[in-house]
Parts: C-alpha cells; sequence; structure tokens
C-alpha cells in the first residue's frame, strides 16, 4: 500500500482555505491546517477527523501560525517539535499557499502604509517564508505547489494599487518556482479567482454592512468553486500541470465590469 499523500493548506481557518481542506480529505489526502486562529482550525480538523477518520485512515495535524513571523515559519518546519506534523512533514506533497488578504481601498494618496505593509508582509513575503521552508519537505515528481493569486494579480483596479501588485507578485513568484523547479517533476500552479464570498472582505473594509454589499445583485463565487479548481489541478496525471487557471463569476467580466441585479 501507497503512504496517503499530505497536502498543507494556509489560511484553512476560512473561506477558500477551509473549503479546500474539506475537498482534499475527500480526496484522500492527509493535511496541514495552517492559520493564526486555532480554534477554527481544531473545530475543522475534529469534523474531518469525525467524517473522515478512523477506518477511512485520515490524518490532520494543525500549525497554529502567523506567517508573516519569519521565525516562527522556520521554527515550525526545521524544528517540529508535535511528533504527527512531523510524520505528516515526511509525506508531504502538496503545498496550497492560500493565506492572504486585502486592507483598504483607499486610493492611494491617502491609504494607511500600514495597510500596504500588512498585504506585502502576508501576502508576498509570508507566503515565500512557507514556501521555501516546506520546499525542503516537497517531495520530487509528486509535488506540487498551488499558490494562490487573483484576477488582481492581471488586472489593476483604482483603490487597490498594492494588493493587487501583491498578487502580480504572486504571479511572478509562481512563474519563478516553476522555472527553478523545473526537471525536479515539481508541479507549479497559479489560482486566479474574481470575487469570491468569504470573510475577505469584512477583513478588507473592517464593516459588516460594507462587506455584505460587496457580494449583492449578483452570485460570487463560493469558496467550494475554487476548492474545486484546486482540487481538479492537483489530482492530473504526474505529465500534466496546470500552470494558471482564471476564474471569475459569470456575472463578471473584468475587475471593473459587475452587472448587479
Ligand atoms: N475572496 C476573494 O474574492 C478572493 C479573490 C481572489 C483571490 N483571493 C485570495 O484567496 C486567498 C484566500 O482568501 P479568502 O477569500 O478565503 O479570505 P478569508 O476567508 O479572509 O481567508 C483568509 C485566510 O488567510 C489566513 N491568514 C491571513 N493572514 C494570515 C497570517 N498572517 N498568517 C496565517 N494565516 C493568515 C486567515 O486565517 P487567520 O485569520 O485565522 O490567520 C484565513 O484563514 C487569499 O490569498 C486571497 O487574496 C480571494
Amino acid at each position: 500500500m501507497t503512504a496517503r499523500q499530505v497536502a498543507l493548506i494556509t489560511g484553512a481557518s476560512s473561506g477558500i482555505g477551509e473549503a479546500t481542506a474539506r475537498r482534499l480529505a475527500k480526496e484522500g489526502f492527509d493535511l496541514i491546517l495552517v492559520a493564526r486562529r486555532e480554534e477554527r482550525l481544531r473545530e475543522l480538523q475534529a469534523e474531518l477527523e469525525k467524517e473522515f477518520g478512523g477506518s477511512k485512515g485520515l490524518s490532520v495535524g494543525t500549525m497554529v501560525l502567523d506567517i508573516t513571523d519569519r521565525e516562527a515559519v522556520r521554527s515550525a518546519f526545521q524544528s517540529q517539535k508535535d511528533l504527527k506534523i512531523q510524520d505528516l512533514l515526511k509525506r508531504l506533497h502538496v503545498l496550497v499557499s492560500n493565506a492572504g488578504l486585502a486592507k483598504g481601498v483607499d486610493p492611494m494618496p491617502e491609504a494607511k502604509v500600514e495597510d500596504w505593509e500588512t498585504m506585502i508582509e502576508t501576502n508576498v513575503l509570508g507566503l515565500l517564508y512557507v514556501t521555501r521552508f516546506a520546499l525542503d519537505f516537497i517531495k520530487p515528481n509528486r509535488g506540487h505547489l498551488v499558490n494562490l493569486g487573483s484576477v488582481a494579480g492581471r488586472w489593476t483596479y483604482p483603490g487597490g494599487g498594492v494588493y493587487c501588485a501583491t498578487k502580480a507578485a504572486v504571479l511572478a513568484i509562481t512563474e519563478g518556482l516553476r522555472l527553478d523547479l523545473q526537471g525536479s517533476g515539481v508541479r507549479v500552479t497559479n489560482i486566479e479567482p474574481g470575487k469570491v464570498s468569504t470573510e475577505f472582505s469584512l477583513v478588507r473594509y473592517k464593516d459588516p454592512d460594507r462587506a455584505r454589499k460587496e457580494y449583492e445583485g449578483y452570485e460570487p463565487l463560493a469558496p467550494d468553486d475554487i476548492a474545486d479548481c484546486i482540487a481538479w489541478s492537483v489530482t492530473r496525471p504526474p505529465h500534466v500541470n496546470i500552470q494558471e487557471m482564471v476564474i471569475f463569476p459569470t456575472a463578471q467580466a473584468s475587475v471593473t465590469h459587475l452587472v448587479r441585479k
């Protein structure tokens, strides 16, 4: 019997990451769930173990981690004390670098510099830290890195300049990884969604009413729609690399063209 493959998902406490954890558990992956909110990770771990554990064989570990803390990320991989996580890391095949956020939509002359720092530290540096230390474990041949970019990485919109810059960086980092890993058999994929209904807008606007309005009058993508794309990418035969997927809701024709009823 071949050992079960392990997927590590950052940002598994909410939205796309949480949906991806559920979907990959169903596909037969063991999981390492990463985020800062411990309680949410524990609830998801318990739910998945109940549904897919026992005779179905699922093993789930949690890493409570702020990915912007370089030394904490280093230590989580290089000095991991938890024996279950140590075992899971030995079988690490898939890294889903999903943790990310947007802060504010202020025009650049009025924007908060702290918001820019948070976005760059999380979406770019945090993703790089996790990728670098996870790569020591990712298996050649069956390994797969999946990055959560965005349509914002291809097209810039007003008030989104710095968020869009971070996602353009994710696209370039993804391409760089694919070039540098060529020959290893490790696949590298960039997933680029349009509007997905998650906590993303609440984090961005810090205003529940404003966040709710973001998804009113049309059908946005659901986290499951993106989890579907990720699951499909990582379950292709080993010689097939889905390099990029751009996914909009049908009502959204571009980053600035959205039809609401
Ligand atoms: N929603 C959209 O419309 C959309 C569109 C395109 C791309 N995306 C991208 O998709 C990804 C997932 O977003 P989502 O929509 O699912 O948003 P979400 O529901 O807000 O989830 C974001 C996740 O990132 C985690 N996270 C944020 N900062 C972190 C940090 N410093 N350390 C560890 N984890 C951190 C959060 O967990 P904790 O708070 O518990 O740490 C949470 O689990 C992001 O990269 C986002 O940019 C979203």
